[in-house]
C-alpha cells in the first residue's frame, strides 16, 4: 500500500521515447507546407520558431536577444545584473528596428555637433532632429547626421551644419514604410520625416530599418514592428520594481524566474504586479514539472508555464536534492493539466535539449516552444569572451544556482547566504564555440521540421495532436548522452 503511494509512476526522458512514423501527406519539409509558428506566452504575437533562449548569464544578454528574434525566434534577458543594465539591454533590443521611429532623438539647436555625438552613441541612431527652444514639442528646424558633424568643429552650434526643414523631402501621416521608401529611393536619401499639415514631426522613416524588415523576414516583431524581448525576474522585494522598470521599457514578456515555481512567491508576486501594481504584460512562471505544479501556475494567473526541474545540461539539482521529473513526462503533464482547458495558456519546454529531435519530442509532448540554455552558451551572440583551452576555443555556461553565479548574486544584494553555507545545484563547465547561434537555429529547426513531417504536422498544434511516442528501453543513462556536435 505505502509503496503504491509512494511511487507516482515513470518518467521518460528524452531519449527513453522516439517519434512514431506516421502516414503523411506532407510532401517535404523543405516546400514551405509546414508552420512553425508558435505562441510563446498568452497576448504576446506568435513567433515563427518556437525557440527561446535561456535566461542564463552565460547565454542571453541583449546580443543574443537580437539575433533570437531577427531570426524568428526569442530571447528571454537574463536577471544576474542590476535593474538599470537590464532596463539597458532591453531597450537595445527594442531599439534596434521598428516600422516607423515615433520617438527620434531630439536636441535643440544651440546644441554642439559634441552633444549631438553624445545623443548617437546613446540611442543607436544615425541622425538627430534638431528643434528650436529648449524643449520638443513637435515643430523641428531640420536632421543633421554624422556626415554633417564633419563641416564643423566640435563646439559648432547645430544649426550652422543639419539639412533644414526647407530643403528636405517629407511625407504625410498615412504614408505606409513601402510608400516612403519610394520617395527614399527616387531622391536618394536614406531617411524621411513624416510632417503633418502644421508641420509638426509624426515620426521618421528610415532605409535601415526597411533593409531589416528585408533581410530578416522571419523576425518576432511587436505590433510597432519592433523586436519582440523578454527579461527574467526574481522574487526578491526589489523585482518588483525591477518588473516596473522593464515594463516601462517595454518588455514584452516577463519571466518569473523561480526553481520551484509552486512557491508562495509565485502567487505573491503574480498578484502584486497583476493585481496591485495593474501590470498587463504578459508574465511567464515556473519551474514546475507536474499536473499540480502546472495547474497551481495557472491558477496564480501566469500566462505561460516554464517547464522543467533538472533535465538542464548545468542542473545539479537531481544530483544535490534528488529532485526532479524526466522531461518528456514534465511536459505530458503540464499538458495534461490543461487539456480542458478552453484557451489553454502556453507551455514553455524548459532545458534538456541537446539534439535536434529533442525539440521535435518536447512539442511532440505539449510543448509550445522550448528553452535552451548550453546549446546557445558557446556561441557567438552569448556573454562573455572564448577562451583557448587545449587548443580548442570555448565559452563558460554556467548554471545560475551554481558556486560562482551565486557569487555573482551575492554581489547583486540577493542573496544574505555565506558562500561557505550556499549548497550549489548547479555547476560551471566550458562549452566548444560554435559559431554564430543561426547556424544553431537553423539547425533545431531543421531538425523540427523534419520531425513534423514524419509525424505528418503542419502545424505545432498538429504536431501536438498527432504525434505518438513509443518507450525507448535505453541502455544509456542520461549522463551518457551525447551533446549536439557543432
Ligand atoms: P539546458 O539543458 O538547455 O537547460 O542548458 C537550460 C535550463 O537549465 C536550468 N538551469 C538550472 N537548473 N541548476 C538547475 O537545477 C542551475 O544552476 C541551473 N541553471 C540553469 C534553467 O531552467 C535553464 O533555462
Amino acid at each position: 500500500m505505502i509503496t503504491d503511494q509512494k511511487i507516482l509512476g515513470e518518467g521518460l526522458g528524452f531519449d527513453d521515447v522516439l517519434l512514431v512514423p506516421q502516414r503523411s501527406s506532407i510532401r517535404s519539409r523543405f516546400s514551405g507546407e509546414i508552420s512553425t509558428a508558435a505562441r510563446v506566452v498568452r497576448g504576446v504575437p506568435e513567433i515563427q520558431i518556437p525557440i527561446l533562449s535561456a535566461n542564463m548569464d552565460t547565454v542571453t544578454g541583449w546580443k543574443m536577444a537580437t539575433t533570437m528574434a531577427l531570426g524568428g525566434a526569442f530571447g528571454v534577458i537574463h536577471r544576474f545584473m542590476s535593474i538599470e543594465e537590464q532596463v539597458k539591454e532591453v531597450r537595445r533590443v527594442k531599439e534596434r528596428m521598428r516600422v516607423m521611429e515615433d520617438h527620434p532623438p531630439v536636441i535643440p539647436a544651440s546644441a554642439t555637433i559634441a552633444d549631438a555625438r553624445r545623443l548617437l552613441r546613446e540611442r543607436e541612431r544615425g541622425y538627430v532632429i534638431v528643434h528650436a527652444g529648449e524643449s520638443f514639442n513637435g515643430s523641428f528646424l531640420g536632421i543633421a547626421t554624422p556626415r554633417d558633424f564633419d563641416a564643423g568643429a566640435s563646439d559648432t552650434p547645430l544649426d550652422q551644419i543639419m539639412t533644414p526643414l526647407e530643403r528636405m523631402w517629407t511625407v504625410p501621416p498615412g504614408t505606409t514604410l513601402e510608400g516612403a521608401v519610394d520617395v527614399m529611393k527616387q531622391r536618394r536619401i536614406e531617411k524621411i520625416p513624416i510632417v503633418d499639415e502644421a508641420g509638426h514631426l509624426v515620426g521618421v522613416y528610415t532605409m535601415k530599418d526597411h533593409e531589416y524588415y528585408q533581410h530578416y523576414p522571419h523576425a518576432s516583431l511587436d505590433a510597432k514592428g519592433r523586436l519582440l524581448v523578454g527579461a527574467a525576474i526574481g522574487v526578491q522585494e526589489g523585482d518588483i520594481e525591477r518588473a516596473l522598470r522593464l515594463v516601462e521599457a517595454e518588455v514584452d514578456v516577463l519571466v518569473l524566474d523561480i526553481a520551484h515555481g509552486e512557491l508562495d512567491y509565485t502567487q505573491e508576486i503574480l498578484r502584486r504586479l497583476k493585481i496591485t501594481e495593474r501590470v498587463t504584460t504578459p508574465i511567464a512562471a515556473g519551474n514546475v514539472a507536474t499536473i499540480d505544479g502546472a495547474r497551481y501556475v495557472r491558477d496564480c494567473g501566469a500566462d505561460g508555464v516554464k517547464v522543467g526541474v533538472g533535465p538542464g545540461y548545468v542542473c545539479e539539482t537531481r544530483d544535490v536534492a534528488g529532485v526532479g521529473i524526466p522531461q518528456i513526462t514534465a511536459i505530458l503533464n503540464a499538458a495534461k493539466a490543461f487539456q480542458n482547458d478552453q484557451e489553454r495558456i502556453p507551455i514553455i519546454g524548459d532545458g534538456g535539449i541537446r539534439k535536434p529531435g529533442d525539440v521535435a519530442k518536447a512539442i511532440a509532448a505539449g510543448a509550445d516552444t522550448i528553452m535552451i540554455g548550453s546549446l546557445l552558451a558557446g556561441t557567438e551572440e552569448s556573454p562573455g569572451e572564448a577562451v583557448e583551452q587545449d587548443g580548442i576555443l570555448k565559452k563558460m555556461v554556467r548554471g545560475m544556482a551554481s558556486a560562482s553565479a551565486f557569487e555573482k548574486r551575492r554581489a547583486l544584494g540577493e542573496s544574505t547566504t555565506s558562500a561557505e553555507d550556499y549548497v550549489p545545484e548547479g555547476r560551471t563547465t566550458f562549452t566548444p564555440y560554435k559559431g554564430k547561434a543561426s547556424k544553431v537555429l537553423k539547425k533545431l529547426r531543421g531538425g523540427l521540421l523534419s520531425g513534423m513531417s514524419y509525424s505528418n504536422a503542419r502545424s505545432i498544434s498538429e504536431m501536438h495532436e498527432h504525434a505518438q511516442f513509443v518507450i525507448v528501453k535505453n541502455p544509456l543513462g542520461p549522463e551518457q548522452r551525447r551533446p549536439l556536435q557543432s
